[in-house]
């Protein structure tokens, strides 16, 4: 008897807090939700000397926070520090990394989650972002490598998210971003077949979700927003009619004009 009363129990605890959470997320649809502080906390970047990571720089050191700059290019983390101290950063901190070889991934791995998780879960306050992409949502011709490596960095910080969650770690945020392509250089050439549907986002808009999503403690976000409608419908539809939507899309060829980013001399 007394398992039957737990599991009624669970079954209303449970519904009552969907029906919160979906009243919830109707009233923040019409009113924008307030964000958090982050002044004076610690800001840690990879790839901060350009692109995204330098425009995520540059609107923390506006915002008020501690810039921790990592990037394998020396001259560009250097660059992105002084433009954070003239956007009004006042504790900037640059370091050259190359997350590409094994030890410095180790220790990259053992100054960022390793190293900082524990020191987040003995405060229970922190916030993680992961930048994976839309790539990291669905396979992508011509990209097998980088959906590998945007896959395993949603399923990595999906899992330590999950793992704040089970831990009751409510303190710790996770916010996880994929964006399809964005104008910084790395998807030169790139386009789409319907570009007022999927857009090649500019990069100054991508980062004002991203950092608007941090804020609101937002867990995914997924830009341009018809990402979510083509995910669902990529996970509802036989593989055969998505793979015809995605062909008529012009998905499989939005690598044809790939150039990338071009090198300094
Ligand atoms: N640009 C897009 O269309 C797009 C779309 C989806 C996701 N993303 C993701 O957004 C992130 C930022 O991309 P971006 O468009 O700003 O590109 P970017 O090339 O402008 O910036 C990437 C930065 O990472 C640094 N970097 C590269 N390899 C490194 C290494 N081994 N160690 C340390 N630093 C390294 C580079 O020096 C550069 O400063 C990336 O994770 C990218 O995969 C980009």
């Amino acid at each position: 008897m007394a398992p039957d009363l737990n599991s009624t129990k669970d079954l209303f605890v449970f519904l009552g807090k969907s029906v919160f959470s979906v009243l919830e997320d109707m009233v923040f649809t019409l009113i924008p939700k307030p964000q958090k502080n982050v002044a004076g906390e610690i800001v840690l970047i990879t790839g901060a000397g350009s692109g995204l990571g330098r425009l995520l720089a540059l609107k923390f050191a506006s915002l008020g926070s501690v810039l921790v700059l990592w990037d394998i290019n020396k001259e560009g983390t250097e660059e992105t520090c002084e433009m954070a101290r003239a956007a009004g950063a006042t504790r900037v901190y640059a370091y050259t990394c190359d997350c590409s070889q094994r030890e410095e991934v180790y220790r990259v791995a053992d100054e960022t989650y390793k190293a900082f998780l524990p020191a987040m879960i003995a405060n229970d306050h922190g916030h993680l972002v992961c930048i994976s992409s839309s790539a990291g949502l669905t396979g992508v011709n011509g990209l097998a490598d980088y959906c590998a490596s945007k896959f395993a960095a949603f399923g990595f910080a999906e899992a330590v998210f999950a793992e704040t969650v089970a831990q009751k770690q409510m303190g710790i945020k996770t916010t996880i971003v994929c964006p399809l392509l964005i104008n910084t250089g790395m998807f030169e050439g790139c386009t789409t077949k319907f570009p007022s549907l999927l857009p090649v986002l500019e990069p100054e808009y991508a980062v004002r979700k991203i950092v608007d999503a941090i804020l609101q403690e937002k867990v995914y976000l997924y830009i341009p927003r018809v990402l979510y409608f083509l995910v669902f419908l990529k996970s509802i539809l036989s593989s055969k009619i998505a793979t015809l939507l995605f062909e008529y899309l012009g998905i499989f060829n939005v690598m044809d004009g790939f150039v990338g980013k071009k090198k300094k001399d």
